[in-house]
């Protein structure tokens, strides 16, 4: 591949040398789909060699959301990671962060751009982008994933630009980036509909700040979806046939809303569901990463198409669609995460959001990210910016979890990421709680009914009924007890007959 004038190529190595210790750097893409590769893998290997050198090394690694095995797994085996935001899935950042080794700040993915160019963390001393061209008067046509590329771009000091080979360079028909300037200089959004284009198809970067453009040929190692199990289904079902009933009832639209779906296999068996019901209507969608059920709907037709900020594919989907290009071209619009997670688009679209909860209490609120308050999972990701503001905010989950011995529904979240106000349907495989309109005591009464496990409803009701009478009603020396029984004895409830637990009703294992 020619590179444009007046750009220099580097070797990744040499691109590495560049970073020095204690550097803040920004990285493109979001999820695995257009983060670097070759500069962060030679970077951790850097990391390794001071390291063994008796040498301190470590970065402060920026993103739009998690990345791909070769940057944040790589960089977190090799601890040359101090400090880290917004979001991970890596077992081995997860690791450091949980043991102490990793300041991790779990950030709204939407408010990632805006506190970047307040300034907040200090000056970005690198970005390190993945791009299929660059072109000599600054124009960059990212690959799979906008995620906050074209606000770093615009505020690094100094730029890297990965030119990866593997992708179609068609990629910038989909693209449709922006940069919202700060408050007081910010412009509405105008958008009325998720298909709506309102950018460019190339980030901007000033030319005399590109140091080095690394040239490389490497998959974004996506991974595709389980078929979903019995208990995605059921919740599936009871998801579907909700929105049914809502269309039925004219409180949603009869060609839908546009649909927001988190990440993991509940969220896909919701897609699959909706695709396979003959009565759903064809829908639009307004989401942050664009995964294999999705394409599958909007290569069906059940789909009109999607607004996201990446392809998050597997490379058998990611294949299919550059073979089929053209049929998709028009159809799937890759935004920057400020626009494709913007809470006033969320509520001015009617999104309605459907994610994944670890645990949810009787009240309403969700916990995403931490098991028993204090051991990280992955993060808030985009489900705050699209619950916080939906037309209809819905959390799934099973209702139980490490073979029947954890309820996810519990008396009081042992963290708190979206509260009650933020809540309207829980679901589970048991069954679904419209919280809409009820008080509190009648969400709690409602979510045991209707969400909870039968070996744990008794349980759970004991509590409510038996604490002290409030608005709320908690019972501040016993909220916790289930999560301490685990703890100590390893199950939320003492002589649990585990044998009731037979699939469908269980998930993970032990
Ligand atoms: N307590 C302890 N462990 C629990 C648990 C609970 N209440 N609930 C689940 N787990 C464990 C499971 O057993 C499993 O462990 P294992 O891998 O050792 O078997 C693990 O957590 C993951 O559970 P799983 O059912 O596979 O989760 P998932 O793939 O559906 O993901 C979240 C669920 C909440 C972790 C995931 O959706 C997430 O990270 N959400 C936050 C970000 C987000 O919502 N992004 C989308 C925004 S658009």
């Amino acid at each position: 591949m020619p590179i444009a004038k007046p750009y220099v190529g580097l070797s990744a190595e040499e691109a590495a040398a560049l970073i020095p210790h204690g550097a803040l750097v920004a990285v493109g893409g979001f999820t695995p789909a257009g983060a670097p590769k070759a500069v962060p893998r030679a970077l951790a290997s850097r990391a390794r060699s001071l390291h063994e050198a008796g040498h301190e090394f470590q970065i402060r690694l920026l993103s739009g959301a998690s990345t791909g095995a070769a940057c944040d797994d790589e960089l977190g085996r090799a601890e040359a990671v101090s400090w880290r935001a917004p979001y991970i899935t890596s077992a081995p950042m997860r690791e450091l962060a949980n043991t102490g080794r990793l300041d991790f700040v779990d950030m709204h993915l939407s408010h990632v751009s805006q506190v970047v160019l307040e300034g907040f963390l200090g000056p970005v001393d690198f970005a390190i982008v993945e791009a299929t061209e660059i072109t000599s008067d600054g124009r960059v046509y990212l690959t799979t994933g906008i995620g906050n590329a074209p606000t770093f771009l615009q505020c690094a000091e100094r730029v890297i630009v990965e030119l990866n080979a593997h992708h179609s360079t068609r990629l910038r028909e989909m693209a449709d980036i922006i940069v919202l300037p700060p408050p007081p200089h910010r412009v509405p959004i105008s958008m009325r509909d998720p298909l709506d284009r309102i950018g460019r198809p190339y980030a901007e970067v000033d030319p005399e700040k590109v140091i080095g453009v690394v040239f490389t040929s490497e998959p974004d190692g996506g991974r595709g979806f389980t078929t979903p199990d019995e208990t995605s289904r059921r919740i599936a079902d009871h998801v579907v046939e909700f929105f049914l009933r809502e269309i039925h009832a004219r409180r949603i639209p009869a060609h839908f809303l546009p649909l927001q779906s988190g990440v993991g296999n509940v969220c896909n068996a919701v897609l699959a569901g909706i695709a396979a019901h003959p009565e759903f209507p064809r829908f639009k969608v307004y989401t942050e990463v664009l995964q294999d059920a999705m394409l599958d709907l909007i290569a069906s037709g059940a789909a009109v198409g999607a607004s996201a900020s990446s392809l998050s594919l597997s490379e058998e989907k990611l294949k299919f669609l550059y073979e089929h290009f053209s049929d998709f071209a028009d159809r799937i619009i890759l935004r920057p995460q400020e626009i494709s997670n913007n809470p006033g688009v969320a509520r001015q679209l009617g999104v309605i959001a459907t994610n994944t909860a670890i645990e949810v209490d009787l009240y309403g609120h969700v916990n995403s990210t931490h098991f028993f308050g204090t051991q990280l999972m992955n993060g808030l990701g985009g489900s705050g910016d699209f619950e916080r503001n939906a037309y209809l905010s819905i959390f799934m989950c099973p209702s139980t979890a490490k073979g029947g011995r954890i309820s996810t529904i519990v008396p009081m979240c042992s963290h708190v990421d979206h509260n009650e106000h933020s809540v309207q349907v829980v679901v589970t495989e048991q069954g679904l709680a419209d919280l809409r309109g009820l008080a509190p005591l009648a969400r709690a009464r409602r979510i045991i009914a209707t969400c909870a496990h039968p070996a744990y409803r008794d349980v759970l009701s004991r509590y409510l009924e038996n604490a002290p009478m409030g608005h709320i009603r908690h019972d501040l020396r016993n909220c916790f007890a289930m999560h301490l029984n685990y703890l100590e004895h390893g199950a939320m409830v003492s002589d649990l007959d585990v044998s009731q637990f037979e699939p469908p009703s269980t998930r993970g294992s032990s």
